[in-house]
């Protein structure tokens, strides 16, 4: 089994901490996600004790798993935030983070979002695109305030993911190219609201190697020295996020080497570094609880059609994503070869293929290392409410989200009069 402790076995029932998965089944029905405190806690301490007295700031990238709980359970721990979007700021405001240790990445900040921002003066924008900076810039002018902001650099590396979620290419809409960075650095006399304060880039997610990473932080060296040597000052060298988990036989650099890695190669750095983990920090602290409706057997094959779907866990259909799948009860049935699928209407709605299992009508299966893009990508495909989320702390059930309704679902539609 993949990541953490946390989900493990006693005499042949599956727990999340003290708890038996069959017990949050029984109390909340399925399907739902479920976390333990202790696995994200244990994540974020690892993070921040590798780096080991280096001035650093842990800025989580909210768009893993955005719900309000997992958010204060990070800003308790001191950590700050990655946000995407106003309603990530929003969120974090309201799960207690501090504003003070909010960056803002993505490539289409709307001006509402922007004003929002300077409103709560959050640590720093990281801008990808002059038009961007020319907007943020009169957007600060209107409300009288100076933007922090680093420009987002696309380092042009390769980071070996897949293709849809690597950023740090030439060809990928993310980021400004070096030499055009330096030119708007320069240029910052011209930028009356504007304060460049940092230097950011992100090359991808799910990275399993530390070279890519090593390529990255090199390429900012060389750009941090040049513009220290034209004077101006940067406070703060952010590295983004990207550092993968093991789904299944995956091997990751642990969080400690990855961050002892970005230490030493910036060893000569004197600013402050950031970084901006998600799926590192959470993959591992949550599964999906799901329950298998029917057993259904044709001549080509053996399905397990359960009550989890694509909308629920959106990552196998998008990006054929891998994530084990474990029975929540163990028993004696014939192994077979299973699909398991959900409800919706395609047949791209599958969670995994050719799983080999044993299993009877009614079980309950565990989609493990869903706790990062799992909830936070899933939608109302089908008109299927959104499900629950609990967070177990030790014999402590927490419910983090109540399951949608469908009045919920439909409360703000109109038909015609
Ligand atoms: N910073 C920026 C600017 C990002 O765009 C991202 C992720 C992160 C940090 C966090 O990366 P992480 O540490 O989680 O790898 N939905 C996809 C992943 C999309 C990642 C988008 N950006 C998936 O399910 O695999």
């Amino acid at each position: 089994m993949s990541g953490f402790s946390e989900f493990v076995y006693h005499d042949n029932e599956l727990y999340v901490e003290s708890v038996p998965l069959k017990q949050i089944a029984e109390e909340f029905g399925t399907p739902c996600y479920v976390y333990s405190r202790s696995a994200l806690t244990k994540a974020y301490l690892e993070f921040d004790s590798a780096f080991s007295g280096r001035d650093h700031l842990i800025c989580y990238a909210v768009k893993a798993n955005s719900n309000i709980a997992i958010l204060n359970l990070l800003a308790r721990l001191g950590s700050g935030f990655d946000i995407v979007s106003g309603g990530e700021l929003l969120r974090v405001i309201k799960a207690g983070g501090d504003p003070k240790k909010i960056v803002f990445s993505g490539v289409g900040k709307n001006i509402d979002e922007m004003r929002l921002a300077l409103e709560a003066n959050i640590l720093c924008f990281n801008v990808e695109s002059e038009a961007e900076l020319n907007t943020l810039n009169q957007t600060a002018k209107d409300m009288g305030k100076i933007a922090p902001v680093s420009l987002r650099v696309n380092p042009n590396v390769d980071a070996k993911t897949h293709p849809y979620i690597s950023t740090g290419l030439k060809e990928n809409k993310f980021g400004i190219p070096a030499n055009e960075a330096e030119r708007i650095y320069q240029s910052a006399h011209q930028y009356a609201h504007i304060r460049f304060t940092g230097l950011d880039c992100h090359i991808g997610s799910q990275l399993t190697e530390l070279e890519p990473f090593m390529q990255a932080s090199s390429k900012m060296l060389n750009l941090l020295d040049t513009l220290q040597s034209q004077g101006l000052a940067i406070e703060h060298l952010d590295l983004g996020g990207g550092l993968g988990i093991r789904y299944t036989n995956e091997t990751p650099p642990s969080i400690k080497d990855y961050v002892s890695a970005l230490c030493a190669s910036t060893q000569q750095v004197k600013q402050r570094l950031l970084i901006e983990p998600g799926r590192s920090l959470v993959g591992n602290s949550g599964i999906l609880l799901t329950r298998i409706e029917y057993l259904k057997h044709t001549p080509a094959r053996n399905f397990a059609i359960v009550d989890a779907a694509m909308n629920d866990l959106m990552r196998p259909a998008l990006y054929d994503a891998y994530h084990e799948i474990l029975p929540v009860a163990r028993n004696n049935e014939e192994i077979k070869n299973y699909q398991v699928v959900g409800p919706v209407c395609e047949t791209g709605d599958f969670l995994g293929h050719d799983r080999k299992l044993g299993l009877i009508n009614g079980d309950l299966l565990a989609i493990m290392s869903t706790g990062a893009y799992g909830m936070s990508m899933s939608s109302n495909y089908n008109t299927r409410p959104r499900a629950a989320e609990i967070m177990v702390d030790k014999n402590t059930i927490h419910i983090i989200r109540q399951r949608e309704t469908i009045d919920q679902l439909i409360a703000t539609e109109r038909i015609l009069s």
